[in-house]
């Protein structure tokens, strides 16, 4: 069986992070989300994995490189326009041949991995299986609708009025029957192929498409929000290690990690939480729920429910910052200069809130 990572797309809604940077290489609890897409389908027992590009190719290529980290061998696979899911299946049917395969989203954070369902499917002869869980706006995913014995009846993406509460998680496994499907499926309304289309046909010719409801938690990380959330949940998962250093005047509680060469002074440090290398908390307060990436400096302020990214330094901030996502090589500090004024100078797309 073999893996097939989506990692093209533009990532719009995450500006101005994404202008720069692949939002599958945005890191949650310290690791990119893509690396860790990757060691599930590994821990599967899957070690053949393509991994679809666009735009940010050479990023995600020069990030990721070729396996050998995870004694996997990847293989990319370039798809010039992001014309759908289903759109990047059929760019990947050379790489794919006969093969089953499992597709995995490449910003999606799921749970408890996937080695269960891997065995499930192995050991089946359904045509395709597919992950639902309950979400509070279906309108938002691909929607399922089951019959009372629990079969599949009816997929649609992103239905004006659902029929049910049950999204498409971003993990689909499939035999190769599903290049058949995405042969015969016209674009959506969206001008995409939907890889929810192309199930929806194997369900209508009869085919087997095993539906599992995912119990655990599941986060799409498509909005700054996501993001934070999935980083709180990875985080709180996470097994503390102190690597770094702690002076005696801090307070650095038993679920905050502090990774090789961090420095800790007069600080209080509340996990879960993680300080990544070379960074340095000085006379500051980092709350629960935040992950302060490598070669960061957060000195004199204050944050909670977080992600700073590297390189950036936050200084005498008089107020706390919460809930935020902060890109690499930012500086926020105060500044001495007159006229006393808040002085900006933001990338497109930013948001800042004001007390
Ligand atoms: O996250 C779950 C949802 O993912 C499902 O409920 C939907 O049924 C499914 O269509 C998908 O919806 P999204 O609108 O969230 O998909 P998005 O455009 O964000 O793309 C998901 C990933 O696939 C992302 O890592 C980018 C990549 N991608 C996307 C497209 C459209 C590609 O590699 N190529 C593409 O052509």
């Amino acid at each position: 069986m073999k893996g097939l990572i989506l990692s093209g797309g533009k990532a719009t809604r995450l500006y101005p992070l994404t202008y720069t940077r692949a939002k599958q290489l945005i890191p949650v609890a310290n690791k990119p989300i893509l690396f860790r897409v990757i060691e599930s389908i590994c821990a599967a027992g899957i070690d053949d994995i393509g991994i679809v590009v666009g735009d940010t190719a050479e990023e995600i290529k020069s990030t990721v490189g070729r396996g050998g980290r995870w004694d996997a061998k990847i293989t990319y696979i370039q798809q010039n326009n992001p014309l759908g899911l289903a759109h990047a299946v059929k760019v990947s049917q050379d790489y794919l041949g006969d093969d089953p395969f499992v597709m995995f989203l490449g910003d999606n954070v799921i749970q408890g991995g996937i080695s269960e369902l891997i065995r499930q499917f192995q050991e089946s002869d359904w045509n395709a299986q597919i992950v639902l869980t309950r979400v509070e706006h279906p309108e938002q995913y691909g929607v399922a609708e089951l019959n009372g014995e629990g079969r599949v009846v009816q997929l649609v993406e992103k239905p004006k009025d659902p029929r049910s509460d049950l999204a498409l998680v971003g993990i689909y496994m499939f035999t190769s029957l599903i290049h058949q499907a995405v042969a015969e499926i016209k674009p959506s309304w969206r001008g995409e192929l939907e890889i929810t289309d192309a199930i929806q046909w194997l369900v209508e010719k009869g085919h087997q498409v095993f539906p599992y409801v995912h119990r655990g938690w599941w986060i799409d990380t498509g909005r700054p929000g996501d993001m934070l959330e999935a980083n709180g949940m990875v985080l709180e998962e996470l097994t503390p290690v102190i690597e770094g250093y702690v002076d005696r005047d801090s307070e650095v509680d038993g679920r905050v990690t502090v990774e090789k060469g961090a420095e800790i002074i007069n600080s209080v440090v509340r996990g879960p939480t993680i300080i990544g290398q070379r960074s340095r908390i000085v006379n500051a307060y980092v709350g629960p729920f935040t992950s302060i990436y490598h070669d960061v400096t957060v000195e004199n302020s204050e944050i909670e429910r977080s992600i700073v990214l590297e390189h950036s330094v936050i200084r005498d901030i008089p107020a706390r910052i919460q809930d935020s996502l902060i890109g690499r090589n930012v500086t926020l500090n105060r500044s001495p200069m007159k006229p006393k004024a808040f002085k900006m100078n933001l990338g497109d797309y930013s948001q800042v809130g004001i007390l």
